[in-house]
């Protein structure tokens, strides 16, 4: 079968004659994939800064957003066949008993690092033409999401995210309203997180570089959040036009725009980190200063990686909600598609012009 392959150590990505998976256990279902989503993830990989291929094997299949159909359902497999679309999982477990994240389904949380990534670290991903999956690592995404549901994964992020979140603003006495939310970045993550606070009631702004006009711009106004550039808008102007955020939500993988934004945050507010940097970011912090803001005024800074089972179930959830409150607003944020042959131009943004997510399908 056809499949995209990394060769780190020839420092080489390739289209190969990969050998077809086969069914080896009754719980496993067999998909053929129908597109498969690229990110700054990708971008790492194939710049062989990050990403593992599974041991033995001298290359990665990369790709962990994906969207597939179901075409051989093992002999134990229940509540799923031939035809269902389906979204597979990103993490699998580590394999010690003395993980607790893991041995309670949250491999998210794992403690000792030695989970697996579908398409990243120490396991195949999706950008092939089928791939074999136990049908735990499945969830079935409905026919009428067919055009989006390859958003699913980036999704996820949000919805761990805003749960963490939820979990955190416990801790105030009076149980507050969302309230304002300024999302840093309005790439897929950022959009993704700007749909899923609006439908939480967060009042939310897009901060991010590029002067308008632009297509993210127009995509997260088309939704209610208006946008500003940071190249036009100092921080302290965005404080304020938009008032004080009570989180921010960063979406850009920039260290010193994350940590610029702190400036920002409102007292018992919340920073949550979605971006893993690339390497290389320098950054000189006024430690004694942000130590006492953090303590004086209660902040607390997050990061979050990954999802879990029923963060899936809510992201496939949400794009119900997000297409029945803004048509055509997903749709939008899908600016090309391609042939796995381009996979490479497209990760290092030498295909596919700009725009806000890449998609790679199969036929
Ligand atoms: C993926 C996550 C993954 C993380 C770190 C992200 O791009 O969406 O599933 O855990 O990279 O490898």
């Amino acid at each position: 079968m056809k499949a995209v392959a990394v060769f780190p150590k020839q420092r080489e990505v390739r289209v190969i004659d990969a050998p077809e998976p086969r069914l080896q256990s009754p719980t496993q279902v067999k998909v053929r994939t129908r597109e498969v989503g690229v990110c700054g993830t990708d971008k790492d990989i194939l710049e062989f800064a990050y990403g593992t291929p599974p041991p033995g094997s001298e290359y990665l299949i990369p790709g962990h957003e994906c969207l597939g159909e179901v075409v051989e359902v093992g002999s134990a497999v229940r509540g799923f066949q031939k035809g269902d679309l389906v979204v597979p999982r990103v993490r699998r477990p580590c394999p010690h008993a003395t993980c607790p994240a893991c041995r309670h389904g949250h491999p998210d949380f794992c403690l000792t690092g030695d989970y697996t990534e579908r398409g990243i670290k120490d396991a195949h991903g999706f950008c092939a033409e089928s791939f074999v999956e136990d049908v735990a690592y499945l969830h079935r995404a409905p026919v009428e999401l067919r055009d989006v549901a390859v958003l699913t994964e980036p999704l996820t992020i949000a919805e761990k995210a805003l749960r963490q979140v939820k979990h955190i603003q416990e801790r105030l006495p009076w149980r507050p309203e969302p309230g304002r939310a300024v999302v840093l970045g309005a790439g897929p993550v950022g959009q993704l997180g700007v749909m899923a606070l609006l439908r939480r009631g967060y009042v939310t702004t897009v901060y991010s570089r590029s002067p308008k006009p632009n297509v993210k711009a127009a995509a997260a106004e088309a939704v209610g959040a208006p946008y500003l550039s940071s190249k036009e808008v100092s921080p302290e102007e965005l404080v304020r036009r938009a008032g004080a955020p009570d989180l921010v939500y960063e979406a850009t993988g920039s260290a010193t725009a994350a940590f610029e934004s702190l400036k920002a945050l409102a007292p018992n507010g919340v920073l949550v980190f979605t971006g893993v940097p690339s390497h290389g970011q320098e950054l000189s912090l006024e430690g004694a200063e942000l130590m006492k803001q953090w303590v004086l005024r209660n902040q607390v800074v997050l990061g979050t990686v990954n999802a879990s089972d029923s963060d899936f179930a809510a992201a496939l959830d949400d794009l119900g909600r997000f297409r029945a409150r803004w048509p055509g607003g997903l749709e939008r944020l899908i600016t090309s598609r391609h042939p796995p042959e381009d996979f490479a131009d497209v990760v290092l943004g030498k295909k596919g012009g700009g725009g806000i997510k890449h998609v790679i399908t199969f036929g």
